[in-house]
């Protein structure tokens, strides 16, 4: 089968190797169409060259032993283990079950691939950083939330979920993906946008007046979808005295201009891997570790949310000739040009 490799640049090359075998707990998926992430070119940059795609949508080719979930033929998606081989810029890719989901009829290649990292990175950060209101619970008083980035693909997901969990006011910060982000917010409920574009000081006097508009008397949630170009320095002009909390989205970045009183955390979906710093709090002893089982939920909820329609897949845009437009699809990334938007592949396209 034909396998991309990523190398620090991004500098990618295509390469013939054996079709892969699934073990216990993996499912072996032929990739119809692969999703892309800002990841896939950072990684290249700190480890060895390797498929660092991980957004699968295609058809289950075979199962790994104790696999009851999935068989032959099914439509579905799957969060790939990040940085493991078999990714899913490839003919065919390998994730763990725990991490894979159906795709409802409805939902399309091409959608489902937008779907696996990004939204579950959402679902972490909401629900196990936050510790906000989970969606079969939502909250009835009004809880402020900051998503800065609202027209990211992680940060677009975090407005969703936030949506089904009654969470508003929502304060999206977002510039050239605006018209986007409007179609996501309910501005009946106090949501409302605010342009990072003006600067540091228009987002800070924005982000207050957003919160007295609603009669919000202070903010005490932010997500931090972008984590860079002084996002958390004016969410910390913004955040409450007392009792508030961040998380943020870039591991091992230096956060120590957070000041102290704003508990802060870093949002990893690697979690659902078990790796990446999961809450230890989840970790109990002679039960399972918490991450994979937090994935394998929230994996099925949002399945059930695409069929129900309560959950909308990122926009996409198809890059031309599969495998052959990984290169240009993550440099494009690297350059910031993704605007609202996720690159995909349709990876019978390759030549
Ligand atoms: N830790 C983890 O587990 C994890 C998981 C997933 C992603 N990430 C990281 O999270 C970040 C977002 O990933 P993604 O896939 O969501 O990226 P993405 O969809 O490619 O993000 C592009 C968007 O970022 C927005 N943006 C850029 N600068 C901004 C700023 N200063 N203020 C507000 N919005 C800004 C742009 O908004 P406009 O179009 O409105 O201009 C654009 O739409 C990346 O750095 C990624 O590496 C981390």
């Amino acid at each position: 089968m034909k396998e991309a490799i990523v190398a620090s640049g991004p500098k990618v090359t295509l390469h013939d190797v054996p079709i892969p075998t699934p073990k216990a707990g993996e499912v072996l998926i032929k990739v119809i169409v692969s999703g892309s992430n800002p990841k896939d070119w950072k990684v290249a940059e700190l480890i060895p060259p390797h498929n660092s795609g991980d957004d699968i949508a295609g058809i289950v080719e075979s199962v790994g032993e104790n696999v009851y979930e999935f068989k032959r033929g099914d439509r579905v998606a799957a969060f790939h283990q990040m940085t493991k081989p078999h990714g899913s810029f490839a003919e065919y890719g390998i994730a763990l079950d725990c991490n894979t989901f159906h795709i409802p009829e409805k939902v399309s290649f091409e959608e489902a691939a937008t779907i696996p990292l990004a939204a579950m990175t959402a679902a972490v950060g909401l629900y196990n950083r936050l510790g906000l209101p989970e969606p079969w619970k939502p909250t009835t008083t009004p809880i402020p939330l900051v998503v800065y980035g609202g027209a990211s693909a992680v940060g677009a997901f975090a407005i969703k979920l936030a949506q089904v969990s009654n969470i508003h006011p929502i304060i999206a910060v977002a510039g050239n993906g605006q018209t986007f982000v409007e179609t996501l917010i309910s501005r009946e409920k106090g949501d409302t946008i605010v342009d990072y574009r003006k600067g540091d000081q228009a987002v800070i006097a924005g982000i207050k007046e957003a919160l007295q508009k609603a009669g919000a008397s202070e903010l005490r949630y932010a997500f931090d979808a972008v984590s860079e170009h002084n996002s958390f320095q004016n969410l910390s002009e913004v955040l409450a005295a007392e009792g508030s909390k961040i998380t943020l989205v870039l591991p091992g970045k230096d956060y120590s201009a957070i000041p102290k009183h704003i508990e802060h955390t870093t949002t990893s979906v690697g979690m659902v891997q078990d790796i990446g710093n999961y809450d230890p709090a989840l970790a109990v002893e002679g039960s399972p570790t918490g991450g994979k089982d937090f994935g394998a939920a929230y994996f099925r909820l949002l399945s059930r949310g695409l069929n129900l329609g309560w959950l909308a897949p990122h926009p996409h845009t198809v890059v031309p000739g599969g495998l052959n437009g990984v290169e240009e699809a993550l440099a494009n990334l690297k350059a910031g040009k993704a605007s609202a938007t996720k690159y995909v592949f349709r990876v019978e396209e390759t030549k």
